[in-house]
């Protein structure tokens, strides 16, 4: 069973697709939206906030539509938030669709034939687009042009439709498999990186005065220190924390609160959820600290290889606990610590040797 509360992909959550009350027979979700309109109340990235900013005021004072943009990044750290924000900022509606749903060159065509000018296209999952679609893709994206054939066989015959000028915003969650082609029709490749504890604090204290929740800085702090870097976490471990201040004590999340409520829910002091608990685990007791390969890795915590590698493996490595190396993966001597065991001295050893190859000393 995943551990629901910490999985960056789980429902429900604010920022989800919500089932029609009527389908399910219960709203899904818990309260107002927590996502950020513009980007003045988009916290953190700076860098790429400072940058889209330039793109857009320049786009906007020359009346075009902005570029094509692609974000990337591990889930949760905000592509689709931007995608919105960055219709909102040019006053254009927003079109949404995802890799996996375009099956046919016709479900593209469809959509693209809706677009107004300027509009905004969000293709979530953008790494998973078929071949046939991205084929169509790419002269709409380079010349605004889509190509139907109509009719099949020695009678098929193509027309050219001209498109309005449009922005595709793409998301994914690994650059790594984008195609060449398609990646270089983006004006602008932007990774978002894990936040910064202090900006994730600012997101906890936002969503609490949207939730209209009291709670004080230390509060703000302890739920930010632990939710992996990742603004999605923070506003469900926020959440959960309000629920259990409502409950067991006043409402009132002090750090105190926060820290008893979290431990609750099986969040543990750095953050980890029961399946970045159990890589470890699986590193340590099963392979005796690795090297390991990603796929046995996997197959040992039951999970599928792609979310090992998109959604744990990051964190992981970010923390100091996981290492990739040519020959699979291993386990630092903190990762051995973390999950109360005593590193054995091939950790150490392999940990300064691995180390090493990054040193300027001549090697032996
Ligand atoms: N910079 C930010 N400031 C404040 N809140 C944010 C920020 N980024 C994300 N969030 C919050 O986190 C939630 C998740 O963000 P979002 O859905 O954009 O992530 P994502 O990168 O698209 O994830 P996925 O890869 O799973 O689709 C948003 O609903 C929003 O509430
Ligand atoms: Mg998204």
């Amino acid at each position: 069973m995943r551990d629901e509360l910490l999985d960056p992909h789980s429902l429900p959550d604010d920022e989800e697709p919500r089932l029609p009350a009527e389908r399910d027979g219960s709203a899904v979700g818990d309260g107002p939206s927590l996502r950020p309109r513009d980007l003045d109340e988009f916290v953190g990235q700076a860098e790429l906030k400072a940058r889209l900013r330039i793109i857009l005021e320049a786009a906007r004072r020359r009346g075009q539509a902005v570029d094509h943009l692609l974000f990337a990044g591990p889930p949760g750290l905000g592509k689709t938030t931007l995608a919105g924000i960055v219709a909102t900022e040019m006053g254009v509606d927003l079109h949404v669709t995802s890799g996996p749903t375009l099956e046919r060159a016709g479900d593209l065509a469809a959509i693209l034939t809706k677009l107004g000018d300027g509009d905004v296209l969000f293709i979530d999952e953008i790494h998973r687009l078929s071949r046939t679609v991205e084929e169509v893709l790419y002269p709409a994206v380079e010349d605004f042009q889509l190509d139907i054939v109509l009719g099949k066989g020695p009678a098929a015959r193509s027309i050219r439709l001209d498109l309005p000028r449009f922005t595709l915003v793409g998301a994914t969650t690994r650059t790594g498999l984008i195609t060449g082609p398609l990646r270089d029709r983006f004006g602008l490749v932007a990774r978002l990186d894990f936040y910064e504890a202090s900006d994730l604090q600012s997101i906890v204290a936002r969503a609490a005065g949207i939730l209209a929740t009291p709670i004080d800085e230390a509060g703000s702090a302890e739920i930010a220190r632990r939710s992996r870097g990742t603004p999605r976490i923070a506003n469900r471990l926020l959440r959960r924390v309000r629920d259990y201040a409502e409950v067991e004590a006043d409402g009132y999340v002090t750090s105190e609160v926060a820290s008893a409520g979290l431990e609750m829910f099986g969040v543990d002091d750095l953050g980890l959820d029961k399946v970045d608990r159990a890589v470890l685990h699986a590193l340590c007791d099963l392979f005796g600290g690795g090297p390991v390969g990603l796929s046995t890795l996997a197959i040992a915590v039951a999970e599928p290889t792609e979310t090992v590698e998109d959604v744990y493996e990051p964190f992981l490595i970010q923390q100091g606990l996981l290492m990739r190396t040519p020959r699979g993966r291993v386990a630092t001597p903190a990762a051995w610590r973390h999950i109360g065991l005593i590193p054995p001295p091939a950790a150490q050893a392999a940990e300064s040797s691995l180390f090493d190859l990054d040193d300027d000393e001549p090697r032996r």
